[in-house]
Order: C-alpha cells, then sequence, then structure tokens
C-alpha cells in the first residue's frame, strides 16, 4: 500500500488519484502496484461500474518516477515492477476509464490517455512524452497507439522532440473529448462518470471490447517492455538520469 494513491468509491464510481504533489505526482513502484491492484479488483467488483483517474495539486502526474528508473539502472530497485501490471491491466480493462488531467502530463501521464475511455482536459492542460529525451522507448503499447490516433508523422515528432502539446491540440487531435476550464475539471469528470455508471455495464463493456484489442496491445506493450529495459542500462540512459538529478540538459554527444 502506498499513500500516493486515494481512492474512493462511490455510487458506482470508482476514484483512483495520484496523490504526490510535492512530486508532481511522479509514479513509484509502489503507485503501479496499487493502481494494478484496483484496476484488477475492479473487473469483479460490481460497484466499480466507471473508473476515474486523476492528479492532485497542479499537475496530473510528471510521469514515471526517474530516481527510480535510476535506481533500476543502477540494480538498486530489485522485486516485481509494478508497472507492467498496470499497463497491462489498463489494456484489459472492460470498464469505461475516464482520465481528468490537469497542467502536464508527462510520459506514462500521457501514454495512460490513450487507454482511457474518454478524457477530459483542463484548458492548461500539457502532454509530452519524452521518452527519446531520457535515451528510453515510448511504453504503455503507445507506439502502437499514439500512430493510430494522431498518424504516424505527428507520433513520431511526438515521441522523438518531447515536444508538449497543449489541451486545444490534443482535442483536434482525437486524444481528448473535451477541454475544460480549469475550475470545473472535476465537475466535468464526475458528471460524465455519473452518466456512465448508470448505463448497462455490460452493454459497455463489450461495445468496448469491440472496440479495442487487448491480445495485440498487449504484445506490443511486452515487446516495448523489452526494449525499455535494455534502453535503461545503457550510457545515453545512464547521462539521461544524471543530468535529471543535476537539473542539466543532458550531452548525448558525449556518450559514444
Ligand atoms: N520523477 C522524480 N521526481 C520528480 C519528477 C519525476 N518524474 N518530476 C518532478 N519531480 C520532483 C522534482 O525533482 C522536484 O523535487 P525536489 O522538490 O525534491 O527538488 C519536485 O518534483 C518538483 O519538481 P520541479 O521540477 O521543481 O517542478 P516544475 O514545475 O518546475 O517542473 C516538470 C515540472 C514535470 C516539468 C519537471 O519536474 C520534469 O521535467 N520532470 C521530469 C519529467 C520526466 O522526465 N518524466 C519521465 C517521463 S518518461
Amino acid at each position: 500500500m502506498t499513500e500516493h494513491i486515494k481512492i474512493e468509491r462511490n455510487d458506482g464510481i470508482l476514484t483512483l488519484t495520484f496523490a504526490r504533489p510535492d512530486k508532481k505526482n511522479a509514479l513509484t513502484n509502489a503507485m503501479y502496484g496499487v493502481l494494478a491492484d484496483s484496476l484488477v479488483a475492479a473487473e469483479t467488483d460490481p460497484a466499480a461500474r466507471v473508473i476515474v483517474m486523476r492528479g492532485e495539486g497542479d499537475m496530473f502526474t510528471s510521469g514515471n518516477d526517474v530516481g527510480e528508473f535510476a535506481a533500476i539502472a543502477a540494480g538498486a530497485l530489485q522485486g516485481e515492477r509494478h508497472v507492467a501490471r498496470f499497463v497491462r491491466a489498463l489494456a484489459q480493462s472492460t470498464r469505461p476509464l475516464i482520465a481528468a488531467v490537469q497542467g502536464r502530463a508527462v510520459g506514462i501521464g500521457t501514454t495512460m490517455l490513450l487507454h482511457c475511455d474518454l478524457v477530459v482536459l483542463a484548458d492548461n492542460a500539457q502532454l509530452s512524452t519524452p521518452f527519446v529525451n531520457l535515451a528510453l522507448v515510448p511504453e504503455a503499447g503507445s507506439t502502437l497507439l499514439m500512430p493510430m490516433r494522431i498518424g504516424h508523422a505527428r507520433a513520431f515528432e511526438m515521441f522523438a522532440l518531447g515536444d508538449t502539446m497543449d489541451a486545444q491540440a490534443a482535442l483536434n487531435l482525437g486524444i481528448a473529448n473535451r477541454v475544460v476550464p480549469l475550475d470545473r475539471l472535476h465537475a466535468e469528470a464526475a458528471q460524465i462518470a455519473a452518466r456512465l455508471a448508470k448505463l448497462p455495464a455490460g452493454s459497455l463493456a463489450a461495445t468496448k471490447q469491440l472496440m479495442r484489442n487487448p491480445a495485440a496491445l498487449t504484445a506490443q506493450i511486452d515487446a516495448e517492455s523489452e526494449r525499455f529495459a535494455a534502453r535503461l542500462n545503457t550510457a545515453e540512459a545512464r547521462e539521461a538520469f544524471m543530468a535529471f538529478a543535476e537539473r542539466r540538459q543532458p550531452d548525448f554527444m558525449k556518450v559514444a
């Protein structure tokens, strides 16, 4: 368990809140563990008809905890990597998934949105996937889902250059359903969740299953995970993590 994920159940809605605002909701192994367990348990919980994911503080999440990336690369973090279970659970979930996003959604903060069925963005939302900047590769099935959603050219640019995409662009490209003023974000997500919770859950699950292909996604996730793990142990990645810790820009040109 970790206090960094808050879990609430109300009127058929399961709300999972990233609650580590002092670290911009950077996701740790323990947080992924709770998220994975919650998504898996929801599959057989009749009281979890809809799932909302959100973040406390000024941003949705700054993505994976970069310190943990560095610890894994140094062999200092042993044991099960719950991120893999979380990503699989996202890909296999039959419950409608809603995300309410304010501020930044970095890395997996953006790629998890591709698994969500409804994405509500605050007008200050900024999505980015700076995996290559960290000398890694995109994950969570995003190498399949992002090109499908926004086209290869835009997806490659987003992955390779790591630039941020604002809320309006994300809406225009079909990553999000709507953009609302920041102070309306959680009310809007709650309103949509309440509407979905009243619909026939079996019909929603079947609709979602027809629209998604968990088997293909899981195969892509496995391929990405293999590359990702290998990348963590490269000199390029070590330079990226060191640069983050030292609050400087990485210099990949000096890496042989
Ligand atoms: N992993 C670990 N710690 C993180 C983090 C992350 N992904 N994102 C933020 N933090 C920590 C910072 O180190 C800082 O800790 P400190 O107060 O102990 O120094 C604290 O959270 C606040 O972050 P800060 O960088 O000061 O906030 P900001 O508003 O200026 O910038 C971001 C926010 C998200 C732009 C910036 O923190 C960032 O780029 N984070 C890394 C994002 C990333 O590369 N994620 C992985 C993607 S694969």
